[in-house]
């Protein structure tokens, strides 16, 4: 069972250390009292992000202390840094940025299934503390009541520091070979639920996709079509950019790629089950009218809001009644999703992985991991040289 809400005594909370606690604990090297290094924004202030001392956190008894190794950027953190989402911790101005982590641990707590050493990552999101009855069932990616936190965006500090800590039950222990690309886990979280829901809706009735599509090769749709590949499908990807890494990638991992538009996507056949991974209005649509019969469309995209178009509703609904077709949407992951993520992670080819990582940028220099360049698949922020 998940304890609620994670008190975390991370950046800007730093309590009085118990001077017993450390001597059970696992430990790779003397804790020391000072300020570390953090990126730390004042949500809904564009242009504040910077590099901020942050006082040395203290593990509570049930928390590990993780030295911060890196951790990706992806469109929230974006959108964050624009002032346009996020919310500090409560009774402060700065939130500490950052919720794809990877870390490796410095003290674990006796018992833990960590040791100093560990490879880790932070899962994102805490139930919230009433709890609605999906948090209190562990499925706090479903919370029902909207008072979710989670870490780096929303009233909880996330991981972009030198040092963070988190509760042993929701750190996902990794495998130490993907030391360079663990900050990818919790992409893939999100996208190993994302097939995990697929699945369940599919097995409603007999359920044997053959074809996908995924819109979007950014990282979650390059990362969902990887996860259908391990399934064995036939997986096209569609996006708009013909130079760069991403046609290459997608090559890479046996898949079809597309850059003329839906149409020639879904040439071929309509597919059995669609993954939205970019938000665009006009692809949504289309995703939504243009599955085979019981196709399945996962939409992962956040659109900002106020872009309308016109729709045929009522042609979208007979087809979608006709066809017994579903869309849903999808975010966030739970410990199971993590779970699933890992063993993808593990299963997948290293060198493909790596390859997404298309920049590395150190946290002094963190406003270029900000820039958009053309050929950036995932930007990571690397923490200690
Ligand atoms: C994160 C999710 C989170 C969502 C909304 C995404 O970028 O990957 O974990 O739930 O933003 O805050």
């Amino acid at each position: 069972m998940l304890t609620p809400l994670h008190a975390c005594t991370s950046a800007g909370l730093a309590r009085a250390p118990d001077p017993g606690q450390s001597l059970d604990r696992t430990t790779t090297a003397p804790m020391q009292e000072e300020d570390v290094k953090a990126l730390t924004v004042i949500p809904g202030q564009s242009g504040s992000l910077a590099v901020t001392d942050v006082p040395e956190p203290t593990p509570a008894a049930d928390e590990l202390l993780v030295d911060g190794l890196a951790v990706g950027i992806c469109g929230t953190d974006h959108e964050i840094a624009a002032g346009e989402y996020g919310w500090a911790p409560p009774g402060r101005d700065r939130l500490v940025l950052g919720h794809e982590s990877l870390g490796r641990v410095r003290e674990a707590p006796p018992g833990s299934a960590f040791q100093a050493g560990d490879l880790v990552v932070g899962v994102v999101r805490r139930p919230d503390p009433e709890p609605c009855g999906a948090c209190a069932h562990g499925h706090f990616d479903m919370c029902r009541n909207g008072r979710y936190t989670e870490r780096g965006i929303k009233e909880l500090d996330g991981f972009a520091s030198e040092r963070w800590c988190v509760q042993a039950d929701y750190a996902v222990p990794l495998d130490r070979g993907l030391a360079d690309v663990g900050m990818l886990l919790e992409p893939t979280s999100v996208v190993a639920k994302a097939w995990d829901e697929i699945e369940s809706i599919g097995n409603r009735s007999w359920f044997a996709p053959e074809r996908v599509l995924v819109t979007g090769a950014g990282p979650i749709g390059l990362l969902a079509a990887m996860l259908g590949r391990q399934r064995g499908l036939e997986v096209h990807v569609l996006d708009q950019v013909t130079t760069g890494p991403k046609p290459e990638l997608v090559d890479a991992l046996g898949a079809t790629y597309h850059s003329d538009g839906f149409d020639a996507a879904v040439e071929g056949g309509h597919p059995d089950v669609i993954i939205e991974a970019t938000g665009v209005p006009s692809l949504v649509l289309e995703a939504m009218a243009r599955t085979a019969p019981y196709g399945i469309v996962c939409l992962t995209g956040v659109s900002a809001a106020g872009r309308t178009r016109e729709l045929d509703a009522s042609g979208l609904n007979r087809s979608m009644v006709l066809e017994n077709d579903v869309v849903f949407g999808s975010v966030n992951a739970n410990l199971h999703h993590y779970a699933l993520a890992a063993t993808a992670l593990a299963d997948a080819d290293g060198d493909w992985l790596r390859s997404l990582v298309t920049r590395r940028v150190g946290l002094e220099s963190f406003a270029e991991a900000f820039e958009f360049a053309d050929d950036d698949v995932k930007v990571v922020l690397a923490f200690g040289g």
